[in-house]
């Protein structure tokens, strides 16, 4: 089994990433052979700070280690330094209809929103996605909930790139999306889901916030006015349904779980109070283990470099048979 995952190193973390994406990265470890890339190209298509782009992929790459990703348990590497990703991207663009493309939601939602020039690498953000997952011909896509339309156009490309080139070169990955906390919510708008841009400060618990900041923002988190209070998930319980996800995910038990042991309430505060410890408790060693990492680039550059040597030795031989399907170089 083969699990491969990318995140960008943009923004900070926030507890979203975290439950979405980064745990379900550290279980991985122990499910198959894991390979987990910082998606530094993906952070040009919008507009950035180059100096800012170098530091973040640090930040996250001391943040994933923080969180348990243990480089002799699985690879990480930066997407820049292995160019058959690039190369990848531009070979299956022979197969991806620009309508699909046009049509994604978040080149939509990015496009509407922004003010400075809507890039080509906008629209093309997909395709250099499905690229990083394909050259690895992994089974197995751990993400949360907003990237199911790009799992589903990825899978799409290998199947249509299969069909014109040759049966089995691209491997078709399947998703795998949490159960509980696919998509965690901001906490003051419980309609929106925590995001780096896009949610509110109040709401947005971040990875690295110091413990008295994820205890005001998850007691200050919004409700609903029910009376008496039910700790009940509902979909008329957008507030109430994303803590009993939260405190879940941090224990590791069921929302079902929670709930039960939530009968014995006086009302929301008892529920925000133990979501509050149980977050705390999740991310105050990561903290802690992120500030000696951080303090160390030369041993983070080590594990990048090393990574992306091991990741290259896997996606090399894909895009040999790739270029040879396809007619690209010469007949070896
Ligand atoms: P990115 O960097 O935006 O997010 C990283 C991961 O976090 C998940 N996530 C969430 N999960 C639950 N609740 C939320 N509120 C929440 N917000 C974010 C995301 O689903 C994601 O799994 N396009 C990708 C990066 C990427 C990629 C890939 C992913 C590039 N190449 C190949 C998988 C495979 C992205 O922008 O993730």
């Amino acid at each position: 089994m083969r699990i491969f995952s990318g995140i960008q190193p943009t923004g900070r973390k926030h507890l979203g990433n975290y439950i979405g994406a980064i745990q379900q990265y550290v279980a991985g470890q122990d499910r198959g052979e894991a390979i987990y890339c910082i998606v530094d190209l993906h952070a040009t298509t919008v507009p950035y700070d180059p100096a800012e782009l170098r530091t973040g992929v640090y930040d996250l790459t001391a943040t994933l280690l923080a969180a348990g990703l243990d480089p002799e348990r699985s690879i990480l590497f930066r997407q820049g330094d292995v160019q058959e990703h690039t190369e990848l991207s531009w070979l299956l663009c022979s197969v991806t209809p620009l309508g699909e493309l046009n049509r994604m939601h978040q080149f939509r939602d990015k496009s509407v929103t922004q003010r400075e020039l809507v890039s080509a690498g906008l629209l093309f953000y997909p395709v250099l996605q499905a690229a990083d997952v394909l050259a690895y011909r992994a089974d197995e896509v751990p993400v949360g909930e907003d990237q199911r339309e790009h799992l589903e156009l990825m899978r799409d490309i290998a199947r249509r790139f299969n069909a014109r080139f040759g049966e089995g070169i691209l491997k078709v990955p399947e998703h795998r999306i949490p159960e509980v906390g696919a998509r965690i919510m901001d906490l003051q708008d419980p309609t929106r889901k925590m995001s780096t841009s896009g949610s509110t400060a109040e709401g947005t618990v971040y990875v690295l916030d110091e413990p008295g900041a994820i205890e005001k923002k998850l007691k200050r988190a919004v409700t609903d006015s029910a009376n008496p209070p039910e700790i009940r998930r509902g979909p008329d319980k957008a507030g109430v349904s994303n803590l009993i996800d939260i405190l879940a995910a941090a224990r590791g038990t069921t929302p079902a779980e929670v709930e039960a042991s939530m009968a014995g309430a006086r009302g929301y505060g008892d529920l925000k109070a133990a979501a509050a410890e149980a977050v705390t408790e999740l991310l105050a060693p990561v903290r802690e283990r992120y500030q000696q990492l951080r303090a160390d680039e030369e041993h983070l550059e080590s594990v990048l470099e090393a990574g992306a040597g091991r990741a290259r030795a896997i996606a090399a031989p894909t895009l040999a048979d790739v270029r040879a399907a396809m007619g690209v170089g010469p007949n070896r």
